[in-house]
């Protein structure tokens, strides 16, 4: 194991569920930038022991690496004996709409029960610290954009109702008396729009299994010659060219919005509160694609299919309220998503 910076041992430590995945991956970098020092319980059952690693050579500090899953409550009891946990990040979950729909038990066992376990284990040691990874599929199908916070909530799929219920017992415990429980919950909810890019370094980035569910990996790989053709579900929404559009928002800023979000925990004191995390601008598969070509000098062939079921029209955020109350806003413009997708991509081929 790569051995920590001499500094490691004053910094706090914060429990990463899912560190070594797309986005945990690079809130361990974030964390790391921040003064922080990240501890990943992963079972890698979508990802890869070299995330982890890739992370310590970007910032010179490998973050303690726990083969686990979070269902193990022995396992997971051992991991918080060892630390000291300032908080706990929570993005550890399966998260393909698709197949929820085909094995929901499947996702309701791992994500709600790794979730409960979780907390017990927190409770068990008085931490009640805590960053949930949750998604703007709570919103299901909205009936206006931009979407606050405020809106009504709703489920289309297990997936999303996993999150949905996750969220409604993240909201049970905050409200609960403090005297029936060992801990008073701290608890952020924060809704992503759809994450994209990658490290600027190209050295972590978004490694689907399989063929990619979503449009930027399939893009991706499209342009580097993996994949023939992009579909383009559906060309006749009342969208500005009659493709869905959605707020895709880079990676690295969604990272830094749970460094945000962290520190804010310290002033908010208990409770329980969600925020959207998007750049408030949508674009369409079509814009999404030109972008894309621009950025990597590659044509994108694409054919128009029919509409996906499930899918939306419009989606994209309101993002004021993280402002105001995280100080938090995202940096990155399109291009500059475009550009580190392509360079994650076309210096890792076949992933990690
Ligand atoms: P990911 O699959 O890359 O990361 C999730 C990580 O959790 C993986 O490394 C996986 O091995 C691990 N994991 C899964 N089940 C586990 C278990 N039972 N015990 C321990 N580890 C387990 O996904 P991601 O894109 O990084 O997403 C992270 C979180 O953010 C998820 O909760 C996801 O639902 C949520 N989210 C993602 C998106 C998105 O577009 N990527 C959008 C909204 C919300
Ligand atoms: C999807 C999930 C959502 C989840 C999010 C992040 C569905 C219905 N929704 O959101 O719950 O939180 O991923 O994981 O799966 N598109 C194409 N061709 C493709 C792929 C996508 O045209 O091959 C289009 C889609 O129709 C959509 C847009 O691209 O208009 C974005 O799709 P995607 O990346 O899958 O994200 P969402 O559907 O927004």
């Amino acid at each position: 194991m790569h051995s920590p910076s001499a500094s490691s041992s004053t910094r706090p430590e914060v429990l990463v569920t899912g560190g070594a995945g797309y986005i945990g991956s690079h809130v361990c970098v974030e964390l790391v930038n921040a003064g922080y020092r990240p501890v990943v319980v992963d079972n890698l059952s979508n990802s890869k022991r070299e995330a982890v690693r890739r992370v310590a050579r970007i910032c010179e500090l490998e973050p303690d690496f726990y083969e686990l899953d979070l269902n193990d409550r022995e396992g997971l009891t051992e991991v918080f004996k060892k630390h000291d946990f300032k908080a706990v990040m929570h993005f550890a979950g399966l998260k393909a709409v698709g197949e929820s729909s085909q094995i929901p038990l499947k996702y309701y066992r791992e994500n709600l029960g790794g979730t409960l376990t979780l907390c017990e284990v927190m409770a068990e040691f008085s931490q009640g610290n805590l960053i949930f990874s949750s998604s703007a599929t709570v919103y299901g199908d909205p009936a206006t954009v931009p979407i606050d916070e405020r809106f009504p909530t709703s489920a289309t799929n297990p997936y999303g109702r996993s999150k949905l219920i996750i969220e409604e017992i993240l909201r049970d415990l905050a409200a609960a008396p403090k005297e029936h429980q060992n801990s008073a919950w701290n608890i952020t909810l924060l809704r992503y729009f759809n994450p994209v890019g990658a490290h600027e370094s190209g050295l972590i980035g978004e490694d689907p299994s399989g063929i990619p569910n979503n449009l930027l990996p399939y893009i991706a790989q499209v342009a580097i010659g993996k994949l023939e053709r992009l579909s383009v579900f559906g060309d006749d929404y009342d969208t500005v060219d009659g493709t869905g559009v959605r707020d895709y928002i880079h990676v690295v800023d969604l990272a830094k919005g749970h460094v945000a979000a962290l520190e804010a925990l310290d002033s908010t004191g208990p409770g329980c509160r969600a925020y959207n995390l998007g750049t408030g601008q949508g674009y369409s598969v079509l814009q999404m694609v030109k972008a894309f070509e621009k950025a990597s000098g590659r044509d994108i062939p694409y054919q128009i299919a029919p509409r996906r079921p499930g899918d939306i029209a419009n989606c994209y955020a309101n993002a004021d309220l993280a402002r105001q109350e995280l100080g938090w806003e995202a940096q990155f413009g399109l291009e500059r998503m475009m550009v580190d997708a392509w360079r994650w991509q076309s210096q890792n081929p076949d992933g990690y």
